[in-house]
C-alpha cells in the first residue's frame, strides 16, 4: 500500500460555524479525505488566546465535532480530534519556541490586528499562537494544510521553523504546503459586504450559521444589504449582490451565469427568496444529521477519544524524535 500524503487543518471552537466555513473549508476537507491521510482538529488551545467562557467552550468543542461529522467528515476515514487531548502539541510548541525569533512573531499581521482589537488583554498566547499552529502541523508531518488567506503568513513561519530545525538538528520535519481555496475569501458579510463573513462576528445578521433555522435564513437573506440598481448581475461594484450570487452558485452547484440568466429581470425579493431556499436545502441534511448526533453525545465523545488515541500515537513518534535530537535525556 502506498502511503497517502497527510492533510491537516483545524478550526477554533469560538463563535459559530457558518456557511463561509463550510463552503471555504469543511466542504473541501470532505473531498480531500479519500485521497489523503486526513487529520481535522478542533484547536481549543488556540481559542483561549482570546477570552472564552468555560461552559461555552466546552459545549462548542463537542458541537463543532458533531458539525464536522454532520458536514461529511467521516471518522472512519479521517482523524477528528480535540487539540488539547494530545499533549504533544504543547510540548512541540515549547521546543519550537526555542528556535523562533521575536522578530518573526513581531511581523505577524494577525497578531497586530488582534492585539489592536483586544486592547486590554494582549496576552502572550496571542503572541505565540503561530508557534502552536506550527506545532499542530509539524507534529503530524503534514504535506498539505488548507487555510484561509489570513493564515498564509503562519504557514510561512511554519515552513521556516521546519527548515531551521532540520538544518540545526538533521532532517526531522516534512515541509508543509498551504492550500488556499479561492472561494473561502469570497464569502462576505451579509450586512457589510466589504468584510469577510466571519464565524466570530458578534452581529449574527452578518452570517448564516450552519445551525440557523430555515426561517432565520430567510430573514437574514431578506435583510442582506444590496443596492438600488436594477437587474441581477454579477458586478464587483455591487458587492452585496455579488456575494449573494456567489452564495446562490455554491449552495445550488450552478454557475453564476446560469443564475444571472434565470433572474436577470427578477425583483430582489424573488431572487432572495429562492436563494434562501437554496441555502436551506444545503443546510437541511447537515442539520438533520447534527440533531441525531447531539442526541447521542457519548457517540461523539467516543469518536473524539478514538481520534485522540490515533493522533497521539503519531504525535508521540515525532516528539520522541525531536526530544532526542535536541539532547533531552530519554525517560
Ligand atoms: N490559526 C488557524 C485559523 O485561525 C487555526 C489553526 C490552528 C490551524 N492550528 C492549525 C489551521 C493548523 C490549519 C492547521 O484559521
Amino acid at each position: 500500500m502506498s502511503k497517502k500524503p497527510v492533510i491537516l487543518s483545524g478550526i477554533q471552537p469560538s463563535g459559530n460555524l457558518c456557511i463561509a466555513n463550510y463552503m471555504g473549508a469543511i466542504k473541501n476537507w470532505v473531498s480531500f479525505q479519500n485521497d489523503y491521510d486526513s487529520i481535522f482538529l478542533i484547536v481549543d488551545l488556540h481559542s483561549i488566546s482570546t477570552m472564552q467562557k468555560p461552559s461555552e467552550l466546552r459545549q462548542r468543542s463537542l458541537s463543532f465535532a458533531a458539525q464536522y461529522i454532520a458536514c461529511g467528515i467521516d471518522p472512519d476515514k479521517s482523524i477528528i480530534a480535540i487539540q488539547s487531548h494530545i499533549k504533544e502539541h504543547v510540548e512541540l510548541a515549547w521546543v519550537l519556541s526555542s528556535i523562533t525569533y521575536l522578530g518573526e512573531l513581531n511581523r505577524m499581521t494577525q497578531f497586530k490586528d488582534k492585539s489592536k482589537k483586544q486592547g486590554s488583554n494582549i496576552n502572550s498566547a496571542l503572541y505565540t499562537y503561530p508557534i502552536l499552529m506550527a506545532a499542530d502541523i509539524l507534529l503530524y508531518q503534514a504535506n498539505l494544510v488548507p487555510v484561509g488567506q489570513d493564515q498564509k503568513q503562519h504557514l510561512e513561519l511554519t515552513r521556516d521553523l521546519a527548515v531551521r530545525f532540520n538544518n540545526q538538528f538533521s532532517e526531522t520535519f516534512t515541509l508543509p504546503e498551504p492550500y488556499i481555496p479561492k472561494i473561502g475569501s469570497r464569502i462576505m458579510s451579509l450586512q457589510k459586504p466589504d468584510n469577510k463573513m466571519s464565524k466570530s462576528d458578534e452581529n449574527l445578521n452578518n452570517i448564516i450559521t450552519l445551525l440557523d433555522d430555515p426561517n432565520i435564513v430567510i430573514k437574514k437573506i431578506k435583510r442582506a444589504v444590496t443596492d438600488s440598481k436594477s437587474g441581477i448581475k454579477y458586478d464587483v461594484s455591487r458587492p452585496g449582490l455579488a456575494n449573494l450570487l456567489t452564495l446562490f452558485s455554491l449552495s445550488s452547484n450552478q454557475s453564476i451565469e446560469k443564475i444571472e440568466s434565470q433572474y436577470s429581470e427578477s425583483m430582489y425579493s424573488v431572487f432572495k427568496k429562492d436563494l434562501a431556499d437554496s441555502i436551506n436545502e444545503m443546510l437541511r441534511p447537515i442539520q438533520k444529521e447534527y440533531k441525531l448526533l447531539m442526541n447521542d453525545k457519548s457517540y461523539i465523545k467516543s469518536i473524539l477519544e478514538n481520534g485522540a488515541k490515533r493522533a497521539s500515537l503519531r504525535a508521540y513518534k515525532t516528539i520522541d524524535k525531536v526530544y532526542r535530537k535536541i539532547g533531552l535525556l530519554k525517560r
